[in-house]
């Protein structure tokens, strides 16, 4: 029987507020900046964004700074605070943590027994139940449709039952490759329900790819749509899904949800899941998890062709999910909260499912793309829905700012008052493009740094101190219970102080950080606990300031990030290498105007070609997209007689990365290369092709 052991208290209706939220009078410093927009550089505090935490009123703690040193000296205490007010328990959890930051062991609120989608959905449909929980912006400017909590409650008790009655059981990995809808959102919290893991894959991989997950986590159920509708294209899915099914023999049935409701082929494994939820009872009792039982598993890119399947644990990451989502946007009850991305990557999970339903917030489930019909489509959006936060990709903002700011003058964006980013540097152009024309200047923009490994938000200049200036171009601050810590690559060795640039780390453990790699925990200490010994170790560099500020400088390792997607090199080189013309290849990231980072690879044909270097190049181009997705085609192909090596063969990227980049008169020193003459012959062979 379904215990609740918080609600109604104090602290509970405390955290949902408002009038405990702080306000203060504007006071804005504006710089003039080259491009002659007005930005603010030293006191952009027109909205005021900190929320204090009014479970540490009684110790006296109101201001961020006192908090967050309480965040970092009694962890214990901040974290079991905050996970008995904001989260709803079936038993309470007899130790905070036991974690351990050399050998890679975390775990947090020990013997706790949680359920997320009760804290997501049923607390919030018992208090309020005709509240919009989400909104379903398809494809169609205009064609939007709300979702009430108790609509949603009934789909995914629905959903839970539909689950269930097929077979699915607590431990089971369930694969979704499903365009954003209530359904699958529904479907990833009826997996939360009855404690199936659930690995999203990204709608957009293709069939090798969504293939290789399932055979990873040995999947048997699937759920997916007819087809996707996506900038008003349809999008075949099911037939993906047919062309991976094919290679996996663990799959046992294959759920087809009705997107569009065309005509597609169905075998003996496919289910139709709207008939089935059809005729499903709309209640259903949750599951009583452990806190550390796994929630999901989200595959991203390592520096080896293999993704890893990131492994989150339902209490902690939900916990982190729900604290960032209100305090880095500073969300208030009643507001209408839109984070653009897809529910493929962890941004999705965070900050479209877990953070804002675990509030009782009205989230947007945005099917479309930021140019459909036209540029404006995110502001008209913004106007058309009232929005009260956008979260998007810096990449979109960069394609958007190029094609003028008519495309987001004409619609009313007053709505807005938190504009975020995140996955890749916001550089200071887009950053001054988002502060000034689309936030006119009031509102706080929160770049933020973090990873599907963090499971949330690590570094964003907010929640702060009122008074908090926010710089451009950089993530800045660390959120609760993170402290950042840099250091030196060869030494290993902390650095201390300002200006300095490191490996970005994290000192102390918190409760969204991820719990393993799945089925190979080995890789999981070796990736993020092994260079650095007692810190997690992110993969990126980051720079900190004078004034201890931070801003990312990119990955250290082999991983690419493109339109703010993770591409392992080696998942490249892997497709390019299969090519039978081809002898061995190298793949490296350079600067691309819209993307961040573009792809350049460097390949190497056999003795005997079968084919004209047209026809190759257009054959690689393929693989890339149907092998692994439409972001990993590469953007310049070079055909080349040899690659820069070591004595002992190694590929010497550094090199490969500056001829990339166009900067031949920065490769350095070369004489260690086993043929230094190659380079020369490289560098020639990428200027005759400009
Ligand atoms: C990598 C994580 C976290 C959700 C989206 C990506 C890069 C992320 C920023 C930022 C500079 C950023 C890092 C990180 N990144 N946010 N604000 N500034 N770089 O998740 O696919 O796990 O990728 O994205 O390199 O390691 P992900």
């Amino acid at each position: 029987m379904f215990r609740c052991l918080h609600r109604g208290s104090n602290l509970l209706t405390g955290v949902f507020n408002a009038s405990l939220l702080r306000t203060s009078a504007n006071t804005v410093s504006i710089l003039e900046t080259k491009t002659g927009r007005k930005s603010a550089i030293n006191d952009n505090t027109r909205s005021i964004s900190t929320t204090p935490l009014p479970e540490f009123d009684k110790d006296g703690l109101k201001s961020h700074d006192d908090l967050y040193r309480l965040s970092i000296e009694k962890p214990d205490y901040f974290w079991g605070t905050l996970a008995r007010s904001r989260l709803q328990w079936y038993e309470d959890f007899s130790l905070t943590k036991d974690c351990d930051m050399k050998s890679g062991h975390i775990r947090w609120f020990l013997d706790g027994k949680i359920n997320a989608s009760v804290n997501c959905v049923d607390r919030h449909a018992e208090s309020s139940p005709d509240k919009i929980a989400m909104i379903w912006e398809k494809d169609e400017p205009g064609t939007q449709e709300y979702v009430t909590y108790r609509e949603f409650q009934k789909l995914l008790c629905k959903m839970s039952n539909v689950l269930e009655g097929h077979g699915v059981k607590q431990g089971d990995r369930v694969a979704i490759y499903m365009p954003k809808s209530p359904t699958a959102v529904a479907a990833m919290l009826a997996c939360a329900r009855i404690g199936a893991i659930h690995s999203v894959v990204f709608a957009g991989f293709s069939a090798e790819a969504l293939a290789g997950r399932i055979m990873d986590a040995q999947v048997e159920t699937v759920i997916t749509a007819d087809q996707g509708v996506r900038g008003g294209k349809i999008i075949d899915l099911k037939k993906v899904v047919d062309d991976a099914v094919q290679t996996c023999p663990c799959v046992k049935r294959v759920f087809v949800y009705q997107r569009t409701g065309n005509e597609v082929p169905m075998s003996n494994i496919d289910i139709n899941l709207d008939k089935e939820l059809e005729s499903a009872s709309d209640s259903h009792t949750p599951a009583v998890l452990d806190s550390e039982d796994l929630l999901f598993m989200l595959y991203t890119s390592g520096s080896t062709g293999k993704p890893k399947g990131i492994a989150h644990s339902q209490a902690g990451y939900l916990l982190y999910a729900n604290m960032t989502m209100k305090h880095v946007f500073d969300y208030k009850e009643g507001e209408t909260f839109g984070c653009v991305a897809d529910i493929g990557w962890i941004t999705g999970h965070s900050y479209v499912v877990y953070g804002p339903l675990s509030n009782g917030a009205t989230t947007l489930l945005f099917e479309s793309t930021p140019v459909y019909p036209d540029p404006g489509r995110y502001w008209e959006m913004v106007e058309r829905l009232k929005l009260n936060h956008i979260y998007l990709a810096p990449t979109a903002l960069r394609m958007l700012l190029k094609n003028g700011d008519e495309w987001v003058l004409k619609y009313d964006r007053s709505s807005l008052r938190k504009l975020g980013c995140v996955g890749e540097p916001l550089n200071n152009e887009a950053w001054d493009w988002y502060y000034n024309v689309v936030g006119e200047g009031r509102c706080d923009i929160c770049d933020t740094w973090w990873q599907t490994e963090t499971g949330g938000i690590a570094i964003t200049p907010r929640p702060s101190s009122p008074d908090a200036e926010i710089r451009p171009a950089m993530p800045m601050r660390p959120f609760f219970g993170i402290e950042p810590v840099l250091l030196d690559p060869v030494t290993k060795q902390e650095l201390t102080g300002g200006n300095v640039k490191g490996a970005l780390c994290v000192r102390h453990p918190w409760p969204g950080m991820a719990r393993t790699i799945y089925g190979d925990h080995d890789r999981f200490l070796k990736t993020y606990y092994a260079d650095y010994p007692g810190f997690y170790f992110s993969g990126d560099g980051a720079y900190r300031t004078q004034d201890g500020y931070y801003q990312i400088t990119g990955r250290m390792d082999d991983v690419l990030n493109v339109s703010g997607h993770r591409l392992g090199t080696a998942e490249i080189e892997d497709v390019i290498d299969d090519h039978e013309d081809v002898a061995e290849s190298a793949v490296v990231g350079f600067p691309h105007e819209i993307k961040g980072e573009g792809i350049y690879a460097f390949v190497v044909l056999k003795d005997r070609v079968s084919k004209s270097e047209e026809e190759l190049m257009s054959d690689l181009k393929h693989a890339c997209k149907s092998r692994v997705s439409s972001f990993a085609q590469p953007d310049f192909i070079l055909l080349t007689p040899g690659l820069p090596k070591t004595r002992s063969g190694k590929i010497m990227r550094r090199i490969l990365r500056k001829i990339a980049a166009n900067k031949p008169d920065e490769l350095g020193d070369v004489s260690t290369l086993f043929d230094p003459s190659i380079v020369e012959i490289l560098v020639d062979k990428h200027q005759q092709s400009l």
